[in-house]
């Protein structure tokens, strides 16, 4: 069954938006299976840039069907408000969007204990979005989450936002010392953005079903990065989700055999936001031009991005995690005034080198990088549109990762454009996944 996937190799920000973007041109549809407004993805289409925290990021092109699985959680109101910023821009989206009614609403609850549990976390603090997410993933394992099916039937949403809020209010008030929520104001404007969104609400599963049986194209479109996950990430600094390419089968309702070829989205360097462990971070002037030439700020939160070189050591953890089977390089254009550059191939812990990734954060905390280098390009690449336009330092470097990963490199992105694109081989037909043997002999 033909779905694929695009899924962040690093810790978010890839570029996933953009690339998915690209992509959508050679699909039916694409779906968001987990995450929610935490996520920032950018697209940019004749130097307009649009960006999406809840819609997939295929819903710029005209006649693609965009569903949001039932793995994600939403805040409605933010929806609503990407929903008219679309609209305004002269997209038409009845009949082509659909929100599962499985998946999870943001309630306003939630965001105050994002932010007040940070405060409980002080100087161990996540640096979460505060967007309420920790807290709707927490609710709906706890089995007191509110659901979009609930809000198609006013009369039930409100019995669960009653029971909800009674004990929601009780730790608000007794330990974070907020002020309880009224249910009669929440219920009011849930009521409201209930009547707005429920032309979109559908049964997303049978939707993606419907899709695969005839066999459509479709392209699941992951949010944040595979060090984020719940589960594989730098725990606890991570996000509440799934973010691996497994994520998929269980935030839209599909058997593995669903899914035909992974894209792992790999930044060109590497960049974090929120804290945690980064062992390749630099925090002088290489970093300083990172952010800058990158843009390195912010789609969701606006806050400066942590900045550092590529590694090859996380990067082959994520390759192992998701299974991928094609690279998109993005942001190589970022790299061009880089005299020498450096990517790390191993790390250093106690006088010990290791190629491997350590799935406890304290133990990637002390690890220092050891870096091999590449001479830089020197040369604005943000023009090239095929491999052989690149310069030859270019190539050499992308077939360095190449060799490493032991997948290809389909796609280059060299600018924020959609056409600013080098399709260099067809990323649906790659679906052999990392040969880990080979990729450790380049290591
Ligand atoms: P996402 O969360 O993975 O979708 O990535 P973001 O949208 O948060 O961050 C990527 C940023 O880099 C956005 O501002 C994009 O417009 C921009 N971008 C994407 N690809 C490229 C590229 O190849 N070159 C440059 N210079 N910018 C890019
Ligand atoms: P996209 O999809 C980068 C980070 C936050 C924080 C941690 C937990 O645009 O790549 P959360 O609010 O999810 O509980 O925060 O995860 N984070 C992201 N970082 N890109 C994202 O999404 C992120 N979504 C969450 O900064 O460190
Ligand atoms: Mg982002």
């Amino acid at each position: 069954m033909p779905g694929y996937v695009v899924v962040g190799m690093q810790w978010g920000d890839e570029g996933k938006g953009k690339i998915v973007d690209y992509l959508t041109e050679h699909v039916n549809m694409v779906v968001r299976h987990q995450g929610g407004n935490n996520a920032g993805h950018t697209v940019v289409v004749n130097g307009e840039q649009t960006i999406l925290h809840l819609l997939p990021s295929g819903i710029l092109h005209e006649g693609r069907t965009c569903v949001i699985g039932n793995g994600t959680v939403l805040d409605p109101g933010v929806l609503l408000k990407e929903i008219e910023g679309v609209r305004k821009a002269g997209h038409k989206l009845e009949g082509r969007l659909f929100i599962s009614d499985c998946a999870h609403i943001i309630m306003p609850y939630h965001k105050l204990m994002d932010k007040g549990q940070e405060q409980f976390r002080g100087k161990t603090r996540i640096g979460t979005t505060g967007r309420g997410i920790g807290p709707a993933y927490a609710d709906k394992a706890d089995r007191l989450g509110i659901r979009f099916g609930d809000l198609v039937d006013l009369p039930c949403f409100r019995a669960k936002l009653e029971q909800a809020l009674a004990y929601k209010n009780a730790i608000l008030t007794a330990v974070f010392g907020e002020e309880p929520f009224d249910v009669d104001a929440v219920y009011e404007e849930y009521a409201a953005y209930a009547n707005a969104l429920q032309p979109f609400i559908a049964d997303g599963v049978s939707m993606v079903h419907d899709a695969l049986r005839q066999k459509e194209r479709v392209l699941f479109e992951g949010a944040q990065g595979s060090m984020l996950d719940i589960d594989h990430g730098t725990y606890p600094y991570v996000t509440s989700s799934t973010t691996v390419a497994g994520g998929v089968c269980a935030g839209a309702g599909v058997g593995p055999n669903a899914v035909e070829g992974i894209t792992g989205i790999v930044k060109a360097y590497t960049t974090r936001v929120g804290a945690g462990p980064f062992p390749t971070e630099e925090t002088g002037a290489v970093g300083e031009h990172l952010r800058e030439k990158g843009g390195e700020y912010g789609a969701t939160t606006g806050r400066p991005r942590r900045c550092g070189w590529l590694d090859l050591v996380q990067l082959r953890r994520a390759l192992t995690l998701n299974g991928a089977t094609c690279i998109a390089l993005t942001k190589a254009d970022v790299l061009s005034e880089v005299e020498t550059i450096r990517f790390c191939t191993a790390y250093e812990t106690d006088g010990q080198l290791t190629r491997e990734f350590p799935s406890q954060a304290a133990a990637l905390e002390s690890a220092t990088p050891v870096y091999e280098e590449a001479p830089g390009w020197r040369q604005d690449i943000s023009g090239c549109r095929t491999w052989d336009d690149l310069p030859e330092n270019a190539r050499a470097y992308f077939e360095k990762i190449e060799a490493f990963a032991g997948i290809p490199v389909c796609l280059i992105s060299v600018g924020p454009g959609r056409e600013q694109t080098i399709f260099r081989r067809d990323p649906f037909q790659s679906s052999k996944p990392a040969d880990l043997a080979t990729a450790a002999k380049h290591s």
